[in-house]
């Protein structure tokens, strides 16, 4: 039987695809899911296709901790298995990971289509191994779904060979999804210690892997005028450990870590709190749904999501102490107006991918 093998190897994969698994199933587009096991740990994982009532996934290879390249290979090892054994019509991978590179090259080398859902984003910084990702991945896709008008003019800069559509971004059909849910089961907030609080993040390996911003983002929290939850991501509490940092970051009165949040939590962390600070690429996106509308400041120092700065949602504040500081306080002050509607779409995302799928059968 014909299929589509829809692969997710992390955490803002799973939550970005579930959307379009949703869609295939309500129009019988036969498919098979894929987790490539980058993420692992229950809650980096499975916790999510539970909560996001996702089917169990029909293969979920093992990959065990390895460096970025022996991750890759053995993702690209599993999944031409995989592709031999199952010859899809189409592979549709989901972003920037290495999971998405490994599935997207794989399928490459079988001769079999690759799809890429948000294709087309440029930080244009290259210590990023993300931006090698999304842009290999673009250039070996024969479908590109382009969340914004500007990822498909990355796209045509790059002079792509793929069919390039503008869908918006898949994330906001997650957010109108499964906020209502969140709001009813969540209680993630009987455990906040504080009444108004800026909700953190931060994992990129540009930043929690180099000692001197890692020690710059944890000053920053422990100084902040507004106290910080911040749901840690395991590559940054491994980091606080290797450095010594995390029992002074435990302490502090300032900053309240949690351990990764389910995503129903999470929503109602990003509903409830005045500010969000993150180096996440998919919380940009989220915080600009009508039903969050909060505003963004991005400890980086570049976006793949300019969308969100011109919007007026976003600031790009650096990753120097005394920039984010800065930029909270002026975040505080101005507390200026945010538009009613996304940049990243409309919520039919998933829908307008699947659409496009059915064309393939
Ligand atoms: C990866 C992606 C990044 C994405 C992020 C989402 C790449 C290059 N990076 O970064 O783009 O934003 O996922 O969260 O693909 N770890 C655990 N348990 C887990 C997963 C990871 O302990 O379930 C720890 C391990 O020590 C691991 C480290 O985190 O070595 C990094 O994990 P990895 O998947 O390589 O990269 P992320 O930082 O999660
Ligand atoms: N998220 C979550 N729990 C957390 C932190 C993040 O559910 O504790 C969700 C968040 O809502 C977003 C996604 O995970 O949908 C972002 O993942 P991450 O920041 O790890 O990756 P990125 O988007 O940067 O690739």
């Amino acid at each position: 039987m014909k299929t589509v093998i829809v692969v997710a190897g992390t955490r803002p994969e799973i939550i970005k695809m579930a959307p379009v698994i949703r869609a295939l199933q309500r129009n019988k587009i036969p498919f098979t899911f894929v987790h490539c096991g980058q993420h692992y740990d229950y809650n980096m994982s499975q916790q999510f296709i539970e909560e996001l009532a996702l089917p169990p996934p029909d293969i979920a290879f093992k990959i065990k901790i390895a460096s970025p390249a022996a991750q890759t290979a053995r993702i690209m090892l599993n999944m031409a298995d995989l592709l031999k054994k199952t010859a899809p019509v189409l592979v549709l991978v989901e972003g920037d990971t290495n999971s998405v590179l490994a599935a997207a090259l794989a399928a490459n080398k079988h001769g079999i289509s690759v799809g890429h859902v948000e294709a087309g984003l440029r930080s244009f910084d290259l210590r990023m191994p993300e931006e090698h990702n999304r842009r290999l991945t673009d250039h070996v896709s024969e479908h590109l779904f382009a969340p914004t008008r500007r990822a498909e003019a990355n796209l045509k800069n790059e002079n792509v060979w793929g069919k390039i559509y503008v869908t918006g971004n898949t994330v906001i059909d997650a957010v109108h999804q499964h906020l209502p849910i969140a709001k009813k089961k969540s209680r993630i907030l009987e455990e906040i210690r504080f009444e108004r609080f800026a909700l953190a993040t931060a994992h990129r390996a540009e930043n929690v892997d180099n000692l001197l911003v890692l020690k710059n983002f944890m000053e920053a929290f422990a100084e902040s005028p507004l106290p910080i939850v911040y749901p840690m991501h395991p590559r940054t509490k491994k980091q606080l450990h290797k450095s010594g940092l995390y029992s002074k970051v435990k302490k502090s009165r300032n900053i309240q870590i949690l351990p990764p949040v389910g995503y129903l939590d999470f929503l109602v962390l990003m509903k409830k709190c005045e500010l969000i600070i993150t180096d996440s690429g998919g919380i940009q996106e989220e915080a600009t749904a009508p039903c969050i509308k909060k505003p963004i400041i991005v400890i980086r120092l570049s976006t793949e999501r300019p969308e969100a700065v011109e919007a007026g949602f976003a600031t790009v504040a650096g990753t120097e102490k005394n920039g984010i500081l800065s930029a909270i306080d002026s975040a505080l002050t101005s507390r200026k107006q945010l538009p009613s509607e996304s940049p990243f779409g409309d919520g039919k995302a998933a829908e307008k991918i699947t659409e496009i799928v059915k064309t393939l059968f």
